[in-house]
């Protein structure tokens, strides 16, 4: 049974003063790891602070991106490898904000999934495709690519231990969330496209979360369906109360 995985990706917000404020006020209410898994990915100068804050609790620490080289001349980058010392779980990789704004490629993407990996990182790997795409009704080619591109030469046993994160542009930010359906669609082909890649283990144990617009009154529906495991979310994990309603979106 795949545990389902709500994580917040806090993007460029917050700062280590209001981590340790916002953990504190949320540790005691989180639901068993076992049950939900709650996760918080936060900018790398946040991450020191939100590692200590959240010590001793269930939730689990995650960082927004980092670089697909552990050490040396490489100016403002974030080395996996210091991740892994620091105790951080996840890191995100791939957001479409990366790829618009930082050109971020699939091979860039792959690599990062390899190295972190390599320092026992959990990536979670980012994909979804824009409005345009999606009214050429293009979306499932799009998305697939991104998934075989960005998993090139990653071992089944990876790739079970996996999260990928199904985003469409055109929801992210925008108060426009996918419908269920047409969430679970695509994350279903997905776990189609894992299975043809690898095998049905692998299909099965892989998490797959819709993100986009995904907030407390929605999050019941979307977690409802079949192939969605998880959400990552944005702005409504900037609060401490919405973000509680999100993890414990079974209670
Ligand atoms: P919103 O939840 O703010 O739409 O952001 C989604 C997202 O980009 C999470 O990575």
């Amino acid at each position: 049974m795949r545990t389902p995985i709500i994580a917040g990706n806090w993007k460029l917000n917050m700062n280590p003063e209001q981590t340790a404020e916002f953990v504190a006020s949320i540790k005691n209410e989180l639901p068993e790891s076992s049950k939900v898994e709650s996760v918080i990915c936060a900018p790398a100068v946040d991450l020191d602070a939100l590692k200590k804050a959240a010590e001793g609790s269930e939730l689990h620490v995650g960082a927004e991106n980092a670089y697909f080289e552990t050490e040396g001349a490489f100016t403002g980058e974030t080395s996996p490898k210091v991740l892994n010392e620091m105790g951080i779980d996840y890191c995100i990789i791939g957001h479409s904000e990366r790829r618009e704004y930082f050109h971020e490629t699939d091979e860039d993407i792959n690599k990062k999934a390899k190295v972190l990996f390599a320092n026992n990182v959990t990536p979670i790997v980012c994909c979804g495709e824009s409005l345009e795409t999606r009214e050429a009704n293009k979306q499932e080619e799009w998305v697939v690519g991104q998934i075989k591109a960005d998993l090139d030469g990653l071992t089944a046993e990876q790739v079970s231990n996996l999260v990928i994160a199904y985003e469409p542009i055109w929801a992210i930010g925008t108060g426009k969330t996918a419908s269920s359906e047409q969430a679970e669609e695509m994350c279903k082909t997905i776990r189609e496209t894992v299975k043809d890649l690898y095998d049905d283990e692998t299909a099965e144990n892989v998490r797959i979360q819709y993100g986009g617009s995904v907030n407390p009154a929605n999050v019941k529906e979307l977690m409802g369906k079949p192939n969605i495991d998880g959400g990552l979310v944005g702005g409504a994990s900037l609060k401490p109360d919405s973000y509680l309603a999100l993890v414990n979106y079974q209670d």
